[in-house]
């Protein structure tokens, strides 16, 4: 972080991140906008739900908006940026894009505002092994066949969900991206004017408190009169109902389709299956990786001090 603007340190793009899944090179044609939103998670986080949530504050809790349409993955290599970008820039409404990219691999800006959702690093592996089982060919076929791919296939996972933990832990997010970097690069700037750190165990814990938190980071006065449909539209079992809106191209990557994306939305499935010393050996390496305060918010959302 060494760019100047105010007082404030900003961070700077300093390494591009291309694989099976990403493109972070969109980023650098990317113009931004006073107010842009982005929305950003190591992945299976709670991104959709806060998509959804930022959705229905800036739409004032419309139903029927093709949410995910109109908030991009904007560093997925598909489709390329050539499509992509004119895509964004055609919008007339406020943005709300999403990325997965640690903060060194894209650009940063002051004009926009910020949003990190953290959850525990084996409720994501959780989600994400249903998500990578579920995914059907034309999800294998884009990520591997289109042109653009740079570094292995992404091939189909394990049969044992255990296994694929420990292989995630041991070669650093295999097959996705790696865990760590994202999640202490985003905590590092955690106390920039325009970011607001999110955690999944605390949409859970209380939803309403947590999109007042979002509507002040976007200066927008939540209507009284529509918060609880507000509060309603973003509800587990309402976007499951009404999953192929908010889910990329309506679940078409999914056997079973949208549905299968909004899953179970529940922390902790792993508590049965993994045993004491893998546990501890999770623990152990989120303490190696980020330090005891980031750890800890990590696996409860909540803050100590250090
Ligand atoms: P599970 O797979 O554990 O059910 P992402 O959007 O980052 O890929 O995250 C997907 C996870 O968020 C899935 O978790 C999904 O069920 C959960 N999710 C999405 N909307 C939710 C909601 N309104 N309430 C609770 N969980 C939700």
């Amino acid at each position: 972080m060494n760019m100047t603007d105010n007082d404030t340190s900003w961070p700077r793009k300093t390494r591009e991140f291309q694989n099976h899944h990403f493109d972070s090179t969109i980023w650098n044609d990317f113009q931004f906008r006073d107010n842009d939103v982005i929305i950003s998670t190591y992945a299976k986080s709670g991104t959709t739900w806060v998509q959804q949530i930022v959705s229905q504050l800036l739409f004032n809790g419309e139903e029927g908006l093709e949410v995910a349409a109109m908030s991009p993955w904007l560093d997925l290599r598909v489709p390329p940026k050539e499509i992509k970008l004119p895509e964004v820039e055609a919008q007339q409404h406020r943005r709300f894009i999403k990325t997965h990219l640690p903060v060194d691999a894209l650009v940063f800006s002051p004009l926009a505002k910020y949003i990190y959702i953290g959850r525990d690093g084996r409720d994501v592996v959780w989600s994400m092994y249903h998500h990578h089982s579920s995914a059907n060919e034309e999800w294998y076929n884009a990520l591997n066949l289109t042109p653009g791919l740079v570094g292995p296939p992404i091939e189909k996972p394990v049969d044992s969900i255990k296994q694929y933990f420990l292989d995630w832990m041991d070669k650093d997010g295999y097959p996705f991206w790696p865990f760590w970097e994202n999640v202490r690069s985003w905590w590092e700037i955690r106390e920039l004017p325009n970011m607001l750190m999110l955690h999944f165990a605390k949409l859970k814990e209380d939803m309403p408190r947590e999109i007042r938190r979002i509507a002040d980071l976007l200066g927008i006065s939540i209507n009284d009169s529509v918060f609880d449909k507000i509060v309603d539209h973003c509800s587990f079992a309402y976007m499951k109902n009404h999953a192929t809106k908010s889910v990329p191209l309506g679940g078409a990557f999914w056997d079973g389709g949208a549905t299968t994306f909004i899953n179970k939305g529940i922390n902790g499935r792993w508590r049965d299956i993994l045993s004491t010393a893998e546990n501890a050996r999770y623990e152990q390496m989120a303490l190696d990786q980020l330090g005891k305060a980031c750890a800890h918010w990590l696996a409860s959302g909540n803050y100590i001090e250090t």
